[in-house]
């Protein structure tokens, strides 16, 4: 039973009856994650965290979730900030309708007209467009606007105070629109941005143009068939005539990993492609070559981590994610826009490179045939700024079930 706020291992490994190393492992891979107690940095974990994973556990390990669900009639979208397409192509396996896409990067608004020529790209400035015509014309506005503070001169945001922001865009355009449901996109961090603020801002807008927005949730990647640990938090707003529950997509308990992203097996029906990939400089291959998989900078010789690391080998904390080398049974840390950025390596479990185009479009579960344009540079920008394709399908599929209940069950305008 449990009845504290935190708890530590041991206590946790009792009460879900599980080995401790069992959940150091979990924890290593994302499927459990713990807290560090700040001056012992042991783990510790939330009792909400341990409600929510006993629930999970209960189901066991055979994978008997499953949110598919067949849309009761032709459902359509306005994605706006649409990059290389990861959710636009995670809504279309759900069976939802592209009807037009906006994006102002050239290189990813060809990237969608290559892929998918019956697209309407519309490219170009979001500030740019006025969408009025799509009023009536779409069921969802999803979008995963670029997070910016805003000024506060009141309490109360209203629309006009965001103005500038490209929040303020996806508010105007879901104004415009009207449409039953808009789905907003970004990273964790919003939650913390200005003490929260932000996201409360964010919110009395939304409701001040008419939209309920449901509790916010961060969605963990991994438990929606992406072998990586990305989280992304999403903004459901309910047109505020619609008296009908929204539900999340229900977490998966099955976790993929490295070798399901790159191998033939249940993701892919074979390995990887062959595809162009940076380099790390020569300096970073000789110290990434002494990392294990699983590893990372504090694997390293003492001398060779303080070299590597400079100033922050003094600062403390874990920077786990900092010279890491992945390994094959363990979903992919989160995939950066650059894959020899400084600070953030990724490096493949067996070769020292960092991941190809290829497998970093695996990694965020893009299909093999989905061709990504311009430089190398390019590329994995676009794939690193994506929604994971699998993820954006499962919150397709929660769409569709709310349109499915709205257009049954009610008598909409
Ligand atoms: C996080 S990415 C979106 C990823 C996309 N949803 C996907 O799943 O692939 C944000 C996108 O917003 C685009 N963007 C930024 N400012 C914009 C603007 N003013 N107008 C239109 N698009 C913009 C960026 O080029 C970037 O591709």
């Amino acid at each position: 039973m449990v009845t504290k706020d935190y708890y530590s291992l041991s206590e946790a490994a009792k009460i879900l009856g599980k080995s401790k190393e069992t959940l150091r492992r979990w924890d290593r891979d994302g499927k459990l994650e713990a807290v560090r107690e700040p001056i012992s940095n042991y783990r510790v974990y939330k009792k909400t965290q341990l409600e929510m994973f006993s629930d999970l556990l209960s189901n066991d390990t055979e994978d008997k979730v499953d949110n598919s669900v067949i849309p009761l009639k032709d459902y359509r979208v306005l994605e706006l900030f649409a990059g290389a397409g990861g959710l636009a192509i995670g809504l279309e396996k759900a069976g939802i309708k592209c009807v037009a896409l906006n994006e102002i990067d050239k290189w990813a608004c060809q990237t969608l007209r290559e892929n998918r020529p019956d697209w309407n790209v519309l490219e170009g400035n979001i500030k740019s467009f006025d969408f009025s015509k799509y009023k009536d014309k779409v069921e969802i506005v999803t979008g995963g606007f670029p997070c910016q503070a805003f000024s506060y001169a009141g309490k109360r945001l209203g629309l006009e105070d965001a103005r500038g922001t490209l929040f303020y865009e996806f508010a105007r355009v879901v104004k415009e629109v009207s449409p039953p449901i808009c789905i907003g996109e970004n990273v964790k961090g919003l939650l913390s941005h200005e003490k929260g603020q932000t996201l409360q801002g964010m919110i009395s807008i939304l409701d001040e143009i008419g939209y309920n927005v449901m509790p916010v949730q961060v969605l963990k990647a991994i438990n929606y068939k992406v072998p990586q640990k990305r989280e992304r938090l999403i903004l459901v707003g309910i047109r505020k005539d619609i008296d009908i529950k929204y539900d999340y997509p229900k977490p998966h308990n099955k976790i993929y990993n490295l070798s399901d992203a790159l191998k033939k097996g249940e993701l892919y029906d074979n390995n990887v492609p062959k595809s162009e990939g940076s380099k790390y400089p020569d300096h970073k291959k000789e110290v990434l070559d002494l990392v294990p998989p699983k590893g990372y900078w504090r694997d390293l010789p003492v001398e060779i981590q303080k070299e590597f690391m400079g100033k922050s080998f003094y600062l403390g904390g874990g920077k786990t994610g900092i010279a890491r080398r992945i390994g094959w049974d363990e979903p992919c840390l989160t995939l950066t826009c650059s894959p020899a950025q400084k600070q953030t390596e990724r490096c493949h479990p067996d070769e020292t490179r960092p991941f190809t185009v290829r497998e970093y479009a695996r990694i965020q579960t893009f299909p093999d045939d989905w061709k990504f344009m311009g430089s190398i540079s390019q590329q994995y920008k676009q794939i690193g700024n994506a929604v994971p394709c699998n993820l954006g399908q499962e919150v397709g599929y929660s769409i569709v079930k709310f349109l499915n209940d709205y257009y049954s069950l009610s008598n909409p305008k």
